[in-house]
């Protein structure tokens, strides 16, 4: 599986867009233009289709995206979990923590999550 990523430019900032060449997965990295918020970028976005599930490519998706933060020279990553689902043990099993058990803009559904690449200090 190869993955094709797009860059795109808006008024907030950037984002890049990857997807799989048979067009099955996706992820996003969103990274806003503001000084004291451009170190770290939000993942969103992350969609499987459902008759390839289960056999790794999100996992595949979760680190392209790392990968690519990390060559922008991110710090950190963010991302959502919604609750009571499996998202959130896998997610730390991959290193993310829980940062905000209930961030106000999704009315008590999700959980905020994020992983550093170098030491917090
Ligand atoms: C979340 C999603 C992208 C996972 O894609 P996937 O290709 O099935 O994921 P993988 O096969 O790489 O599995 C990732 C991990 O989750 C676990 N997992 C995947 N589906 C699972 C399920 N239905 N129940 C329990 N665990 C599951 C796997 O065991 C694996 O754990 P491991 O890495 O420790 O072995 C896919 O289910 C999806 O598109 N869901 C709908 C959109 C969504 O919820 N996106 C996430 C937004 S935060």
């Amino acid at each position: 599986m190869k993955i094709i990523t797009h860059e795109n430019l808006w008024w907030w900032g950037k984002s890049y867009t990857m997807i799989a060449d048979d067009g099955k997965s996706m992820i996003e990295l969103a990274i806003e233009d503001d000084e004291e918020r451009n170190y770290f970028g939000t993942i969103q976005s992350l969609l499987v289709h459902e008759s390839v599930r289960q056999q790794g490519r999100g996992n595949v998706m979760l680190m392209f995206a790392e990968e690519k933060a990390k060559k922008l020279g991110l710090k950190q990553v963010v991302l959502c979990a919604r609750k009571g689902t499996f998202l959130i043990p896998w997610y730390q099993r991959n290193g993310y923590e829980i940062y905000d058990e209930n961030p106000e803009y999704s009315k008590g559904q999700t959980v905020a999550m994020n992983k550093y690449f170098e030491d917090k200090d």
